[in-house]
């Protein structure tokens, strides 16, 4: 409860910080104000100054560690401060896992409402090297005009020039500095985010835990790759190791997307492998995938366990499916599948994987989610024992939950990476009499606040 006039909390004060918030802030209260500290681990005590006040809440940064928690770690990446990714990198991370559960607990208790079991973060197997997606936004120094390549400073769209970034595979630093060497020797210009002018404005890179292998796309502010760009793509082929392919993406529009509509394979190939579940994947410059491929796969394989221990054989709808991930992970414990996603790049490579891997039990549709459930409610009764899904971090409308209560009987598995929308979304299924069995955390974005969450909610 707020007992205290904003006005009057001091700008200085000494404060300990009690829990960490669902972005990665450490939280501290005066009189029961809640005042949000960048770079804080819970049990600091810290001499902090206010630096915005709001109306419910205050910002704050450290001015003095005075004690520091038990749990503050030195992080690797000497960027930690300035770069705005890893937002919890100086935590021990044993620690960062029960502050995760905490906060899926907390986000549960007050969007969801009720009482929920939260179980123990599973840990992703790797603690570094562990984000196999990268895609490094590319400028030019102001005065300099050398090229930067790296990630922008928290809250701004200031580049930061990353020369070494522990959660990647190492040997991204690698292909990342050899493009910042190349493009400067070829000559071609870095994207300027305010005039909107400069060729090359973003490097995308894949990299296989499984082959080892990278994929580069290169997305350029144009819509035809000139000599330069072609040159770049043969360098980063011919004189680098371990590259699958590269690719140019076409992004001439003034617009906060990475990648534009169009995709073209300039040299090698345009997928890098991957394996989950026993089963080999191909990724493409546009596909979706999960970032944390050995973390994404204990995911699969609990799905996988949790079904094969309390289904026979069901039929599942695997919705908002990528490449149908979740559908080919599970091809061995159901029935029959069908898969349902909206970008059609997807669909295609799942088609060759399904094909490649030999399952003969998966039906795809490229489809707007909630359009394809819509059609399947034509005879109106319930067609699936189960769904699997995983929308975006926006989560689901109310209009394709609806659908989905109506489509299947038994079970819904919810898999989400966003716990706000997730507990949004549950509560409506509780309303509609649901039962939420539990939530199981999985971290697959160690050093950052981000939690993917499974959900087995029984009809
Ligand atoms: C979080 S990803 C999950 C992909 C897949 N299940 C996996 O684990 O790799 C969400 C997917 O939903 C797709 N998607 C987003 N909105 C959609 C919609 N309205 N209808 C169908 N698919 C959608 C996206 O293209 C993306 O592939």
């Amino acid at each position: 409860m707020q007992t205290v006039d904003l006005y009057d909390i001091p700008q200085d004060l000494i404060v300990k910080v009690e829990k960490l918030s669902n972005l990665g802030f450490g939280i501290a209260k005066f009189n029961g104000y809640v005042i949000f500290i960048e770079n804080a681990c819970p049990g600091d005590e810290l001499k902090i100054k206010i630096i915005k006040k709001n109306k419910n809440f205050a910002n704050a940064e450290i001015v003095e560690i005075i004690t520091p928690s038990k749990y503050r770690t030195k992080p690797l990446c000497p960027m930690q401060k300035v770069c705005g990714s890893c937002q919890i990198q100086f935590i021990d991370y044993q620690y960062q896992l029960n502050l995760k559960k905490d906060i899926v607990a907390d986000t549960m208790k007050n969007i969801y409402g009720y009482d929920i079991e939260v179980r123990d973060v599973v840990p992703s197997p790797k603690e570094w090297g562990y984000r196999h997606k990268i895609q490094y936004p590319i400028s030019e120094a102001k005065n300099s005009k050398r090229i930067i390549a790296g990630y922008y400073k928290p809250a701004t769209h200031e580049l930061v020039n990353i020369k070494y970034c522990p959660i990647q595979p190492e040997y991204c630093d690698k292909i990342i500095d050899f493009i910042r060497i190349k493009v400067q020797e070829i000559g071609l210009s870095g994207y300027n985010e305010k005039k909107h002018s400069g060729v090359l404005r973003h490097v995308v890179i894949r990299t296989s835990e499984y082959s080892l292998k990278s994929l580069v796309v290169l997305v350029i502010n144009d819509s035809f790759a000139n000599e330069k760009i072609m040159s770049l793509a043969k360098k980063i082929y011919s004189e680098l190791e371990n590259i699958s392919g590269v690719c140019v993406n076409y992004n001439s529009k003034k617009t906060n997307l990475i990648l534009g509509e169009k995709t073209e394979l300039i040299v090698g190939e345009s997928f890098v492998e991957e394996k989950l579940c026993d089963k080999v994947f191909k990724i493409g410059a546009k596909t979706f995938f999960q970032v944390n491929p050995s973390s994404a796969n204990n995911i699969f394989n609990y799905v996988k366990n949790y079904i094969k221990t309390k289904f026979d054989k069901p039929t599942i709808l695997d919705a908002y499916a990528g490449i149908a991930t979740f559908g080919i992970c599970l091809s061995d414990v159901a029935n029959k599948i069908t898969s349902v996603e909206q970008v059609r790049e997807s669909i295609d490579y799942a088609k060759r994987i399904i094909e490649e891997n030999g399952i003969k039990n998966i039906d795809l549709y490229c489809e707007d989610a909630a359009r394809f459930f819509e059609k399947e409610l034509n005879n109106n009764s319930p067609k699936y024992d189960i769904a699997v899904i995983d929308p975006p971090r926006k989560g689901c409308s109310r209009e394709s939950i609806d659908y989905l209560l109506k489509l299947t009987k038994k079970m819904i598995i919810y898999v989400s990476c966003n716990p706000a929308t997730l507990a949004r979304d549950l509560k409506i299924f509780k309303e509609n009499g649901c039962k939420i069995d539990f939530v199981q955390p999985f971290d697959m974005f160690p050093h950052t606040y981000h939690i993917e969450n499974v959900v087995f909610i029984s009809l």
